[in-house]
């Protein structure tokens, strides 16, 4: 798992670790060793998320309301396109419009049917149309490449990054009843510490710095500017 921790942690504009980027340690980057304090909004007290949603906007979005407004994006019929389709979660917290493991708000889990993240049906789909495993993990890839997010405080992104990493590796073992193999683990942890990166949404940088975020084009397997997406 240190491994995995390690590439979760990444952070690629900068090539050091993500930043806590919160009221207490502002620019310090968080370590392996960090990572068992970080706790989900739900776990968190009473008095630090009044303060997150004060200093920050914080608050998470139920899973009924998530798949509500899923339900309003997905209308891809041809399977192979969805999996392809892409999609950003701004400011995306915990990431609840992408995978759904528990509900944001009670910190109820969810079960795998269930469940109703914009990658989580992207997965439903492939564990029903793929029959063995050498499609199932082009197709995971496919799917993980396609999903974006980004997220101002640390620990927030931190805990979307492994959301969406132990989201694969359920899916995986639902499908094949085992544990994924490790170089298809790291393949993916790799893809989502591109896809879900720290940015202060208003100014399109690292947090605190001038530094604009970099993410990657995985048609060109070329990273780039966000900001430039845009066209401003
Ligand atoms: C209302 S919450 C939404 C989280 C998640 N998308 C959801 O629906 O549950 C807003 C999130 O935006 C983040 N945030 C606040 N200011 C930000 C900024 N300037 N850039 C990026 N993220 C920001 C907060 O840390 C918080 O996680």
């Amino acid at each position: 798992m240190k491994n995995f921790l390690e590439i979760l942690l990444r952070d690629q504009t900068t090539g050091n670790n993500i930043l806590w980027a919160n009221d207490e340690f502002k620019a310090k980057e968080i370590q392996i060793e960090d990572v068992d304090s970080i706790r989900p909004r739900h776990e968190k007290n009473r008095d630090l998320q009044k303060l997150r949603t004060k200093t920050r906007a914080e608050i998470f979005t139920p899973p009924e309301v998530c798949k509500l407004q899923n339900d309003l994006i997905c209308n891809e019929r041809d399977w192979q396109k969805f999996i392809d389709a892409k999609f950003l979660e701004i400011t995306c917290g915990e990431a609840p419009y992408l995978v759904s493991r528990y509900n944001a708000v009670t910190g109820d889990a969810i079960p795998l049917d269930n469940r109703v993240g914009l990658l989580d049906r992207k997965f439903h789909v492939i564990n029903k149309e793929t029959s063995n495993i050498n499609d199932w993990a082009q197709s995971a890839i496919q799917a993980v490449q396609s999903c974006y997010g980004y997220e101002f405080q640390g620990d927030n992104l931190f805990l979307a990054r492994r959301n969406v990493f132990e989201t694969v590796k359920d899916f995986f073992r639902a499908k094949f009843n085992r544990e994924p193999p490790e170089d298809f683990l790291s393949n993916v942890a790799e893809i989502i510490s591109w896809n879900l990166w720290q940015m202060d949404g208003l100014k399109n940088t690292i947090p605190y710095t001038k530094q604009l975020c970099q993410i990657m084009d995985w048609r060109t397997g070329k990273p780039f500017i966000f900001f430039h997406l845009q066209g401003w």
